[in-house]
């Protein structure tokens, strides 16, 4: 199935929990979270301005991904992390089960990793759950170029250690005029 990318919108907030729902591996208090984190950018009136380094607070961007007859059935949250130079967090991505497993996941990823070479962003940052749940979400990871980082034992409760990967971004190379090399 080929999922069309677009913009959320206040509206789907009903959808969203929906979908973090099914997936059944975030718990209570983590889908309150991510809530209010779309609230934070859609239940306030327009969307504010993707984050500016200079004003050193967090700012969520979010992408989502639609059924061909305009459902949601997924979507990608992520931004700036404050306080550092082009680094970028990936706060949330879910993918409703019925569609998992379709490449939808992959496009989310994929088109916030374009965004972010195009603001020469140098890392992104993944955190998740050491959980079997989460098994192949790890794997959905590693196969995409993320490796891990760090990992904290027990951070989310006893037995539950946070992971984070990274993913870097090579710097872009200066073209040979921006290098002074004059073509013959
Ligand atoms: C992780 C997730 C976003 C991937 O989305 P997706 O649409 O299933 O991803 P894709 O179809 O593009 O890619 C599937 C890949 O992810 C892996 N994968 C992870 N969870 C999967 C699932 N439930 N079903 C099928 N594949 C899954 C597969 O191993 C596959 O890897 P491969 O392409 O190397 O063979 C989605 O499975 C999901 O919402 N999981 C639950 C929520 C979650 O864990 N979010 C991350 C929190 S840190």
């Amino acid at each position: 199935m080929s999922v069309r990318l677009g913009a959320l919108q206040r509206g789907h907030r009903h959808r969203l929990r929906e979908i973090l729902d099914a997936t059944s591996v975030f718990r209570e208090s983590e889908i309150d979270v991510a809530l209010e984190l779309f609230d934070e950018v859609f239940a306030a009136g327009p969307a504010r301005a993707p984050y500016d380094p200079g004003d050193g607070v967090a700012s969520y961007e979010f992408v989502g991904s639609f059924s061909r007859d305009d459902q949601l059935v997924g979507y990608v949250c992520y931004g700036a992390t404050p306080g550092t130079d082009r680094t970028y967090d990936l706060y949330w991505i879910a993918v409703h089960p019925q569609f998992q497993g379709e490449g939808g996941g992959s496009r989310l990823l994929g088109e916030v990793e374009r965004r972010l070479r195009e603001r020469e962003a140098r890392m992104l940052v993944v955190e998740t759950s050491s959980r079997d749940e989460y098994s192949d979400t790890r794997r959905f990871y590693e196969t995409r170029g993320y490796t891990q980082a760090a990992r904290i034992t027990d951070f989310y409760a006893p037995g539950d250690d946070r992971v984070i990967y990274t993913k870097p971004f090579p710097a872009p190379q200066p073209s040979p005029t921006e290098r002074g090399v004059i073509a013959k």
